[in-house]
């Protein structure tokens, strides 16, 4: 994953304060926000002239109406608590450029998008063009269909000068991931880590024991674990309803586009017919972290309550290996 350095960013960028009466827009440095995209062959090349046809943003946290690229960068809006209740209408006023399609025509080695698959881009829900990544996250019909990312599901807040923990006494030392800009062990891992087909009782892993199964997870699902995906960036009743018949669905957030070859503690909720727990998931969490379960219906919550009596062997300590396990 690469990213511009602020300094480089900054360094690189014809940057002028817009409280000088330049040419220059105020909002002309949102452009130094260099967006490389993690897919092959996707580096951003739309430039400031396609940008500079839109409207300039509004008064983006509230605080400051005009701020200069330095002010901007450490607007209070990046850091918590404020992020935590930020819109996406406020981060895209200052980085609309991430939602664009900015895919290049063709690899600076010359490889046009069209004729490279990567080989995860090989489930059935992938469609459409080479996309960059916050569009395949955010705004492409099958990302619509499933999922309801906002831009803080993932961004929680980092430190710009420092990006590693515990560097200085006045870096932040929890909550920071070396140099990356989301925790990826507490986000990505949820929709990319591997299959734990041993706990499922498959005797291979799902590509190879699918045929089985007739790639539908759902002979087994419908009935386990059905108390699952009730949090705030998911839509479960799509999900299951394009999971009909298709494990290429439920496979590729638990396995089909495994980055990490790492296993998630998913929380274990109670559901009908599950109260004993196994040795593996003594430590589980029984309920989804509480940042994902803020602005749900408040019938997921009375139907949590509802739900049968979660197992008592779970100890308070739970709680603690609940945010251990995810860090
Ligand atoms: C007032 C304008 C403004 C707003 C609002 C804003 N940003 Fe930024 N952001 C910036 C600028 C300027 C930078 C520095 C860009 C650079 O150096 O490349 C930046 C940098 C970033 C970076 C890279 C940080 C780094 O360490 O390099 C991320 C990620 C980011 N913003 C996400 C967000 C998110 C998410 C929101 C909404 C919660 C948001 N921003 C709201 C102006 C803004
Ligand atoms: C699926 C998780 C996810 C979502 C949702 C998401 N981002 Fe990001 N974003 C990332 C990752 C990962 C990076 C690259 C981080 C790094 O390099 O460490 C990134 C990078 C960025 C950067 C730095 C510049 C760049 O393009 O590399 C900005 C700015 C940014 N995101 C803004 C946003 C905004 C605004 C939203 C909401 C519209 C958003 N992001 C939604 C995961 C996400
Ligand atoms: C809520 C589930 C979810 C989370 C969280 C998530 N992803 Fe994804 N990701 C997906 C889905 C679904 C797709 C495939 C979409 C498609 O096929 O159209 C995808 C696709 C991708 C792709 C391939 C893009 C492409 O065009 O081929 C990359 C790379 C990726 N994710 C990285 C990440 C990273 C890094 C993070 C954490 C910052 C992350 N994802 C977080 C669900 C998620
Ligand atoms: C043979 C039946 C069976 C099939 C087929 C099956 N599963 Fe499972 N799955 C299980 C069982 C059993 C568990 C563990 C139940 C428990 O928590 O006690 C489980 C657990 C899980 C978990 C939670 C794992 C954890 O660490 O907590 C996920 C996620 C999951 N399955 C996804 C899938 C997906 C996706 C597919 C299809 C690609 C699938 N399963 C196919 C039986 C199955
Ligand atoms: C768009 C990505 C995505 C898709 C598609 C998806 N899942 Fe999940 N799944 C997740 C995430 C994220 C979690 C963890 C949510 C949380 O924190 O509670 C999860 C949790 C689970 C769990 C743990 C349930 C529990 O006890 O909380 C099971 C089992 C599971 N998924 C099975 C499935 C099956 C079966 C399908 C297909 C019908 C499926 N998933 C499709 C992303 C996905």
């Amino acid at each position: 994953m690469q990213h511009a350095h602020p300094q480089t960013a900054a360094s690189r960028l014809p940057v002028r304060s817009p409280r000088k009466s330049s040419p220059l827009p105020a909002w002309a440095w949102c452009l130094g926000v260099v967006s490389c995209s993690l897919v092959l062959a996707a580096c951003s090349a739309q430039d400031n002239g396609n940008a500079a046809s839109q409207q300039p943003p509004e008064a983006a946290s509230g605080q400051l109406s005009r701020p200069d690229y330095q002010r901007a960068m450490y607007d209070p809006i990046h850091f918590k608590p404020a992020i935590e209740t930020a819109t996406d209408e406020q981060c895209l006023a200052c980085h609309k450029e991430v939602l664009e399609p900015s895919v290049r025509a063709q690899s600076i080695a010359g490889v046009q998008p069209a004729q490279v698959k990567a080989w995860y881009q090989d489930l059935s829900t992938y469609t459409g063009e080479q996309e960059t990544f916050h569009r395949r996250h955010l705004v492409t019909p099958y990302a619509k269909q499933v999922m309801d990312l906002k831009c803080n599901t993932c961004h929680q807040g980092n430190d710009p000068r420092e990006e590693a923990p515990g560097s200085s006494a006045t870096t932040v030392a929890d909550d920071l991931r070396l140099r990356k800009h989301v925790d990826v062990g507490a986000v990505c891992l949820m929709c990319h880590a591997k299959m734990n087909f041993e706990v499922m009782g498959l005797p291979e892993p799902w590509q190879k024991s699918k045929a089985l199964f007739n790639n539908d997870c759902l002979m087994c699902h419908a009935a386990i674990r059905t108390n699952r995906h009730q949090v705030n960036f998911l839509k479960p009743e799509a999900i299951e309803a394009a999971a009909q018949g298709n494990g290429d669905v439920c496979f590729g957030c638990h396995g089909g586009r495994a980055w990490y070859q790492m296993l998630f503690p998913y929380p274990r909720h109670p559901w009908p017919g599950g109260e004993e727990v196994p040795d593996w998931a003594k430590d589980r969490p029984t309920t989804s972290l509480p940042r994902f379960l803020t602005g749900l219906p408040a019938q997921t919550a009375a139907a949590a309550e509802t739900a049968p009596s979660a197992p008592t062997e779970t100890t308070p300590a739970d709680s603690a290996a609940d945010t251990g396990a995810q860090q």
